[in-house]
């Protein structure tokens, strides 16, 4: 049995020598394997290594504040609009939301859609005085909007006191933070956010379409704001459009005078304010040097209600309990 087994082991590794046509196919499969062998190799060194340390997002609790200053007035597209800033609002970290209202107190509709939002936020409310508000067929440019607003909003920043729902306490002293102003129908990206957060003093970058030009922004050089580049009015001391800047909290708060002025000419509000602050030069320019735009002075067109007023008169309108 042994001798019958050695001879048939024999004549076994005899034919494995000899050249057969299944040699290619083996010879593939070899080369397949030494080339997997390589790979879990490498695979297991890569194991081997340290992971790389992962970047590490800091804690929410180390960012400085963003306070978000909102004006708003009751309009057809009011809740449209406001759902959509506070859904962008809701994907920054670290974020006060203050929604000020022209409207003598808080309204359901915006109270409800603060209460829904899951954002930290102050409700505030001022009525524009009757000599500020725009008159019916006046176009909507020659009385600058929101004015009283922005302004409630400065006062309970510095002083706290009149906030009509949600988060009642100012900013402790010594709270880091930033002030930017966002009109609830402008279109902001995310990423806005995070190049204004670590602002000194006032940061600036461009906005697009404004101003009759696809964007107007700060021109820099070798990282300083050395000009504008706007069509209109040029000379202003800061032809900033209100969505192109932020400032930072110590530094309003150590202004307590700097704030909008209603009575200030057209397109010189931004200036009101800023020419307390800052001196052109030491804008901080952000968004890759004023390179990227990351907010747009979006227009939300006014709905037609001519079918709407037809079913009134007909007594079946739309059923008013119904929130739009
Ligand atoms: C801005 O410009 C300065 C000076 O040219 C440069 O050092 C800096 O890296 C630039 N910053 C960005 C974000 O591109």
């Amino acid at each position: 049995y042994f001798l019958v087994s050695i001879a048939g082991l024999l004549y076994a590794l005899v034919q494995l020598g000899q050249p057969c046509d299944c040699l290619p196919p083996l010879r593939a499969a070899a080369e397949q394997l030494r080339q997997k062998d390589l790979r879990i190799s490498q695979l297991q060194a890569d194991l081997r290594r340290p992971p790389p340390v992962p970047a590490q997002p800091p804690e929410p609790e180390a960012l400085p504040t963003i306070y978000v200053v909102t004006p708003t007035y009751a309009r057809l597209v009011q809740k449209a609009e406001l759902v959509r800033l506070s859904q962008t609002l809701s994907l920054v970290p670290r974020l006060h939301w203050l929604l000020v209202e022209d409207a003598e107190g808080p309204t359901p509709l915006v109270s409800g859609l603060l209460a829904a939002s899951g954002l930290l936020f102050t409700h505030l409310a001022v009525l524009t005085p009757k000599a500020q508000r725009l008159r019916e067929g006046e176009p909507g440019w020659v009385r600058p909007r929101g004015v009283e607003q922005r302004n409630r909003a400065l006062d309970w920043l510095r002083s706290g006191g009149g906030a009509v729902g949600g988060e009642k306490n100012p900013p402790p002293a010594g709270t880091r933070g930033v002030v930017y102003f966002a009109d609830d129908d402008n279109t902001y990206s995310r990423e806005l956010f995070e190049e204004m957060r670590w602002t000194r003093g006032v940061s600036v970058w461009p906005v697009g379409l404004v101003g009759g030009l696809r964007f107007e922004g700060p021109r820099v050089q070798d990282g300083r704001v050395v000009g504008f580049h706007t069509a209109w009015e040029p000379n202003r001391p800061f032809p900033l459009d209100m969505a192109g800047f932020a400032v930072a909290l110590p530094l309003l708060l150590a202004k307590p005078n700097a704030q909008f002025d209603a009575t200030a000419p057209r397109g010189h509000l931004e200036s009101s304010l800023l020419s307390h602050l800052v001196d052109p030069k030491d804008l901080e320019p952000r968004a890759a040097n004023c390179t990227r735009v990351l907010v747009w002075h979006t227009r939300t067109e006014k709905p037609k209600m001519k079918q709407e007023e037809q079913l009134q008169r007909q007594g079946r309108g739309s059923d008013p309990a119904v929130e739009v």
